[in-house]
C-alpha cells in the first residue's frame, strides 16, 4: 500500500457527536469463536478494519463460511470445535498481533499445519511468548531467527491440557493458550498473576463454554476450560472500542472550547485504564446512558476541554490500557506539571517500540520527554501548545496509534503536524480522518 501523509491541525473546539468503530479484540474473537460453533451466529458492530479482515480471511481459509450482509451484519457459520481445516496456503496476518497470536493458538490443537506470515512491523514482534505454551500441548514451531514470522505451526489433535503461569502479563498469550484447550481433552489452565482484557473469558463462556474464574490466595486469577466443548452460535454486539474512542476523547480535551460526546464506548474495567486516569488528571468526562452490550458494559462519553493535572500512573493499571499509552504521552505533554508512568517495557513490543516513538515524536514538538528504560517522564506545558517553532514531520513506523497519537498533537499544536503515513490506522480505525474532520479538525492529505 502506497503511503498515505496527511497534516492535521486545529481550526477551532471540536463539536459533535460521534461512534468509534466496534472494538478490534472482540470483534476478533466473535469471528474466531463463532467460526468454531455448530451453526449460524451474528456479529453486529463488527469492526471491519485491516486486522479483523486478516482474521476473517485465515478462518474461511480454516473451513467457516463468513459473509457480510448489506445490512452490515456479519454472519459466520462455524465449522464446531475440532473442525478447522487444513489451510491451503499461508495465513497472512498483515499487522496484526492478536489475528497472529491467537490463531496459533486454535491451530495447536487441530491436526493442522498453517504457515503464518505477516508486514514488517509484525515480522519483528515476539512470538515465542505463545509457542513456548502451545509447545507444551503438543504443537511444534519453527519460526524465523528471534522466534518471528515467517513462522510454521504444526498442531497436535489430541492435545495436551496443561496449567500455566503467564509470565508477562498479555491477553493474548492467555487466549492463545484458552483457544488451544477448546479442543484439548480435559481442562486447560492459566494462571494470571496480572489481570489483563476478558474478552475472551466472557465470550467464551457466551457461547457456552464451561469456562470457570478463581481468585487464588494471593490474588492471580485462575481460569479453568473444559476442553472438547460444543459452542452454540450467538448473536453477538461488538461495542465501540475504547482503544479508539481514546483519540477523539483526548483531542476534545486539550482543543480550548471542545466539548462532544463519543457514543457506544465498551467501558469494560479491564479496558479503561486511561479513563480512569484522565478523570484523575481533571479530565471532564462524563458517562451517559450506561448500558450492557454484548455481556460489556458500554457508555456514551462526553468530554469537555479540560486543564489536565500531571500524575503518577501506577504500574499496576497497565494492562487496562496498555494501548493506551501513546496518547495518555500527549495528553501529559500538555498538562500542568510532572508525569511519570513505569513499568511498560511491553509498549517496546507492540506494533512499534512505543516508548522510542513517542518519546522522539514528543521532544520534536518541543515537549519535555525523558525515556527511561520501561517508562517515560513527561513535563507538561500546562496547555502551551505544542510544535511552537514550525511545522514537524513524523515518522509512525506503520503503527497506527502513533499515528494517531501524533494526528492528535497537531490539534494542539501552535503549528501542523505531518505524520508520514496514516495507511496503518486502517487496521483499526478506518475513517479516523474523516471522523476527525467531523468534529472539526483540519486534515490536508
Ligand atoms: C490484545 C491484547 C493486548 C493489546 C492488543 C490486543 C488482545 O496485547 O495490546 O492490542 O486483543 O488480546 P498483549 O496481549 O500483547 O498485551
Amino acid at each position: 500500500m502506497p503511503p498515505a501523509p496527511a497534516a492535521f491541525k486545529a481550526r477551532g473546539p471540536l463539536k459533535g457527536r460521534v461512534r468509534v468503530p466496534g472494538d478490534k479484540s472482540i470483534s476478533h474473537r466473535a469471528l474466531m469463536l463463532s467460526a468454531l460453533a455448530v451453526g449460524t451466529s451474528r456479529i453486529e458492530g463488527l469492526l471491519e478494519g485491516e486486522d479483523v479482515l486478516a482474521t476473517a480471511a485465515a478462518m474461511r481459509a480454516m473451513g467457516a463460511v463468513i459473509e457480510r450482509g448489506a445490512d452490515g451484519i456479519w454472519h459466520v457459520e462455524g465449522v464446531g470445535v475440532g473442525g478447522l481445516l487444513q489451510p491451503a496456503t499461508a495465513l497472512d496476518m498483515g499487522n496484526s498481533g492478536t489475528s497472529t497470536r491467537l490463531l496459533m493458538g486454535l491451530v495447536a490443537s487441530h491436526a493442522i499445519t498453517a504457515a503464518f506470515v505477516g508486514d514488517a512491523s509484525l515480522s519483528k514482534r515476539p512470538m515465542g511468548r505463545v509457542t513456548v505454551p502451545l509447545a507444551l500441548m503438543g504443537a511444534e514451531f519453527t519460526a524465523s531467527p528471534g522466534g518471528t514470522l515467517p513462522l510454521m505451526a504444526r498442531g497436535l489433535c489430541p492435545a495436551v491440557p496443561i496449567a500455566y503461569r503467564l509470565p508477562v502479563a498479555s491477553a493474548q498469550v492467555k487466549s492463545a493458550i484458552l483457544l488451544a484447550g477448546l479442543n484439548t481433552p480435559g481442562i486447560t489452565r492459566v494462571i494470571e498473576p496480572v489481570p489483563t482484557r476478558d474478552h475472551s473469558e466472557r465470550m467464551l463462556r457466551g457461547l457456552g463454554a464451561e469456562l470457570t474464574v478463581e481468585q487464588d490466595r494471593d490474588g492471580a486469577r485462575l481460569i479453568s476450560i473444559r476442553g472438547e466443548a460444543e459452542l452454540r452460535p450467538q448473536r453477538i454486539g461488538v461495542p465501540g472500542d475504547p482503544s479508539s474512542a481514546a483519540f477523539p476523547v483526548v483531542a476534545a480535551l486539550l482543543v480550548p472550547g471542545s466539548d462532544i460526546v463519543v457514543e457506544n464506548v465498551g467501558l469494560n474495567p479491564t479496558r479503561d485504564g486511561l479513563y480512569r486516569m484522565l478523570r484523575a488528571m481533571g479530565a471532564d468526562l462524563t458517562y451517559q446512558d450506561e448500558r450492557i452490550v454484548g455481556g460489556e458494559p458500554v457508555a456514551d462519553i462526553r468530554v469537555r476541554h479540560s486543564r489536565l493535572q500531571g500524575i503518577e500512573v501506577p504500574p499496576d493499571i497497565a494492562p487496562s490500557m496498555i494501548d493506551e499509552y501513546p496518547i495518555l504521552f500527549v495528553a501529559a505533554a500538555l498538562a500542568k506539571g510532572r508525569t511519570v508512568t513505569r513499568g511498560l517495557g511491553e509498549l517496546r513490543v507492540k506494533e512499534s517500540d512505543r516508548l522510542a516513538l513517542m518519546a522522539r515524536g514528543l521532544a520534536r514538538l518541543g515537549a519535555r520527554v525523558e525515556e527511561t528504560a520501561d517508562g517515560l517522564v513527561i513535563e507538561g506545558s500546562d496547555g502551551a501548545p505544542l510544535a511552537a517553532d514550525g511545522p514537524v514531520e513524523i515518522a509512525a513506523e506503520l503503527d497506527h496509534r502513533i499515528a494517531m497519537s501524533f494526528a492528535v498533537a497537531g490539534l494542539a499544536a501552535a503549528h501542523p503536524v505531518a505524520v508520514d503515513d496514516m495507511a496503518p490506522v486502517a487496521t483499526s480505525f478506518p475513517g479516523f480522518a474523516d471522523l476527525m474532520r467531523g468534529l472539526g479538525a483540519e486534515v490536508t492529505p
